[in-house]
Order: C-alpha cells, then sequence, then structure tokens
C-alpha cells in the first residue's frame, strides 16, 4: 500500500477511484474480511464462534476495547446501559407528536439521535475522554428507545417506558411489542434470534454508513452528528435500506403472479433499472458470511416460532435460480446478509419499514468504535476527497 498524501503534495499526482473501489481511507484494526474467501472476523474472532457464543453487548465492548470482557466489565458496562435508557421528557413527549404517523421510522430515529444531542450539548466534546464514553453509553441505551417509540408511533399505541429489570435485547422487544407494561412476557426464542441478527450488523469496515461515521467524526463533530449522519447513510436501499427493499421486492413477485424467472430475466436485462435486491457485494464475490448463517436461522427461528411464511420460499427459490445462472455467476452475485433477514424480522411482527432501523442498533457498537480509533489515531486527517474538474474553462460573465 501507498500513503498517497504525501506523494499528491510532492507530485500533484491524483487517483481518480470511483466509489472508493480500490482506495483506503484509514488503516484499521476493527474488522478484518476477505471477500474471496468468505471471512469475516471481528477484532480477529470468526463471525460464526460470535454468533453462537456471545451477545450483543459482549460484541460491542469487544468491537470498541479490542478485548473481550472480563465478567465484571461486562456486567458493569450492562448495569451503565440499563441506567441510561430513558430519554428527556420533552422528546419522548413532544418530540414524536410532532412527526406524522407515516414518518419513516429511519427519518426518525435519525433525527431523534440529532434531536437527543441538544440535551447533552455542554457533554459532547469530542476530545474529553470522559464525554466520549458517557455517550457512547447513551447512545448504546436510548438508540433502541428511540427506536421502538418510532414503532409505536407508527402502529399508534402507546409509549412504555424502559423496563431495567430485562437484559438489552428482552427490553427492547418488550418497548415493540408489549401493549401494557406488566402483561408482556419475552419469547425466548425471538430473543436469541434478534441477538444473533444484531451481532452479525455491528462492525463491516469501511462500507458507506461506517465511512460516512468517520468522514463526519473527522471534521470534529461530535457523535451524535457523526452517528445520525451514519444513520441516513444507511438508509439507501444499495446499503441496509436493501432488507426493507428484498421484502418489498419478494411481495410484488408474488402479487404479481409474473414468478420467480420472468423477475431473474427482468434483471438480467436491466428492465426499468430492477435489481436482484439483497444480491450482490462491494467486498464479498463468494457467499457473504453471515448470510449462510442467516439463511439457517430463517429456518430454525420460523419453525420455533410456528410460522410458515410463503416468501421464504420465494427467497430460496429465487436464490437457487440465480445461483444456476451466468449473469450472476459471471458478476459473482450471491446473496448478501439483507436477503433473508427480512422474513425473520417479519415472523418476529416487525413492520418491514423498521427492518432498516434493526440494522441501525445493529451496526451502532461498530460506527463508535470506528469514531473513537478515529480520534486515537494521531495520522486522523479532516477528510476531503479530491475531484478531477471537468467543467467549463474561464469565461466571461455577460456585460462584466
Ligand atoms: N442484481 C443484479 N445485478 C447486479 C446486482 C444485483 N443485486 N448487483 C450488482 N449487479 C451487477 C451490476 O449491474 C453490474 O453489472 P454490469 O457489469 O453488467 O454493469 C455488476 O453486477 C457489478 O456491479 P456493481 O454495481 O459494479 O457492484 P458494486 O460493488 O458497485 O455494488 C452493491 C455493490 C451496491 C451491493 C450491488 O451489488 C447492489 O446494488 N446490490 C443490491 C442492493 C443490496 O443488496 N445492497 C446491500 C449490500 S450489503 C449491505 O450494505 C449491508
Amino acid at each position: 500500500s501507498i500513503d498517497v498524501s504525501t506523494l499528491t503534495r510532492q507530485t500533484g499526482f491524483t487517483t481518480l477511484d470511483y466509489g472508493f473501489v480500490n482506495t483506503a481511507a484509514t488503516k484499521s484494526d476493527i474488522t478484518y474480511i476477505d471477500g474471496d474467501k468468505g471471512i469475516l472476523r471481528y477484532r480477529g474472532y470468526p463471525i460464526d464462534h460470535l454468533a453462537t457464543h456471545s451477545s450483543y453487548l459482549e460484541v460491542a465492548w469487544l468491537l470498541i476495547y479490542g478485548e473481550l470482557p472480563t465478567a465484571d466489565q461486562l456486567a458493569e458496562f450492562d448495569d451503565k446501559i440499563r441506567h441510561h435508557t430513558l430519554l428527556h421528557e420533552d422528546l419522548k413527549d413532544r418530540f414524536f407528536t410532532a412527526l406524522p404517523h407515516t414518518a419513516h421510522p429511519m427519518a426518525v430515529l435519525s433525527s431523534g439521535v440529532s434531536a437527543l444531542s441538544t440535551y447533552y450539548e455542554n457533554e459532547s466534546d469530542p476530545n474529553n475522554p470522559e464525554h466520549v464514553e458517557l455517550n457512547m453509553i447513551r447512545l448504546l441505551a436510548k438508540l433502541p428507545v428511540i427506536a421502538a417509540y418510532a414503532h409505536k408511533k407508527s402502529v399508534g399505541q402507546a409509549f412504555l417506558y424502559p423496563d431495567n429489570s430485562l437484559s438489552f435485547v428482552d427490553n427492547f422487544l418488550k418497548l415493540n411489542f408489549g401493549v401494557r407494561s406488566e402483561d408482556y412476557q419475552v419469547d425466548p426464542v425471538m430473543s436469541r434470534a434478534l441477538e444473533r441478527l444484531l451481532i452479525l450488523h455491528e462492525d463491516h469496515e469501511q462500507n458507506a454508513s461506517t465511512s460516512t461515521v468517520r468522514l463526519v467524526g473527522s471534521t470534529g463533530a461530535d457523535q451524535f452528528a457523526s452517528i445520525s449522519a451514519g444513520i441516513h447513510a444507511l438508509s439507501g436501499p444499495l446499503h441496509g435500506g436493501a432488507n426493507e427493499a428484498v421484502l418489498t421486492m419478494l411481495a410484488q413477485i408474488q402479487e404479481s403472479g409474473g414468478g420467480v424467472k420472468r423477475f431473474v430475466e427482468k434483471v438480467k436485462n436491466k428492465e426499468d433499472g430492477v435489481k436482484l435486491m439483497g444480491f450482490g457485494h462491494r467486498v464479498y464475490k463468494n457467499y457473504d458470511p453471515r448470510a449462510t448463517i442467516v439463511k439457517q436461522s430463517a429456518d430454525e427461528v420460523l419453525e420455533q416460532l410456528g410460522v410458515h411464511d410463503p416468501l421464504l420460499d420465494l427467497a430460496k427459490e429465487l436464490e437457487t435460480i440465480a445461483l444456476e445462472d451466468d449473469y450472476f455467476k459471471e458478476r459473482r452475485l450471491y446473496p448478501n446478509v439483507d436477503f433473508y433477514t427480512g422474513v425473520i424480522y417479519k415472523a418476529m411482527g416487525f413492520p418491514t419499514r423498521m427492518f432498516t432501523v434493526l440494522f441501525a442498533i445493529g451496526r451502532l457498537p461498530g460506527w463508535l468504535a470506528h469514531w473513537r480509533e478515529l480520534h486515537q489515531d494521531p495520522k486522523t486527517k479532516i477528510g476531503r476527497p479530491q475531484q478531477l474538474y471537468t467543467g467549463s474553462p474561464e469565461r466571461s460573465y455577460p456585460g462584466a
């Protein structure tokens, strides 16, 4: 690898790299991916081991601090997060009522994080380690609450207060699906399945939303501003928004009655720019290891929850046809993490528009870890890509 910043200064040499296909913007110790072999590791630990044996908060600690926590460290981390779950009452009561019930929960989530920052303006100095630690805890504690209230608002139900006797994931499920505080029993199958999905999403090195968090962070903006921007970046259908787009696509194929083969032909002919959502990845040119785990989970979880969803059968049929087709083979397009997650979220009872919000909660620890790493790296500079100007040469303003 070449550090081109000195070279650029000395020679005026500039690389043009649409989509940053071959440009590293940083070094990082957090996540390793080998896209050809389908390998993903957080801080050296294989993703399948973490998804099987770990918890969301343990992995969050690992990503942020670099090592697995001791039992005491994890208990203290968990405890701090439980004690920061409440939103300011003004935010809880007035922010959400000001928005239409039709608001997309991703827009509510990113606005909610921006709004949250206004309560902590005197405690969000990016150069103050105590502020940084405290705001990591606040964001981990409060993002799921904002997310659940966005859901409740969309279905017209009352907001519950967080129940801090419950684990992180169980509390989140209760905030989403509890109607009265005392009557909700968490289903352990659903809880473990959601925890596993969240772990799979916790980091993915320099993807578009993480790069956004780092770019905004590089300007000296605080964690709230950086994470809010990351949520916006995640919302796009080519990134986190793909999990919602997959379910919409499957439902449309089902409704049209046109069949899977006809849809695949449409994709191959690039009719109306249609893509097979949940397929393809910038880095993985082999099966996305997260998708392998999610596909397995989809069968198990639907069976355990007693749900039969024809959309899962449709997704499998679509995958089989695509993987045997030369168009997909030549381009090395495989299912990515988003292909099967939606079917599981749907079986749990989440509306389609909440799917990318679940991704955001999953990804938050990774964003926080990258923001922290950026600030600890003495080589960090403000992110500022170059351009090659292709516009008009100098010309005179008429009459000037
Ligand atoms: N369906 C059909 N064709 C596809 C797909 C797809 N899902 N993905 C890529 N292709 C085709 C492209 O049209 C292109 O074909 P061409 O050479 O004939 O022009 C070729 O494969 C290469 O694709 P690129 O767009 O150059 O690949 P890139 O790395 O830029 O894009 C991306 C990766 C955005 C993920 C793309 O595969 C895509 O749009 N997939 C669908 C959306 C999706 O599932 N996104 C989630 C990604 S994972 C995540 O963010 C969590």
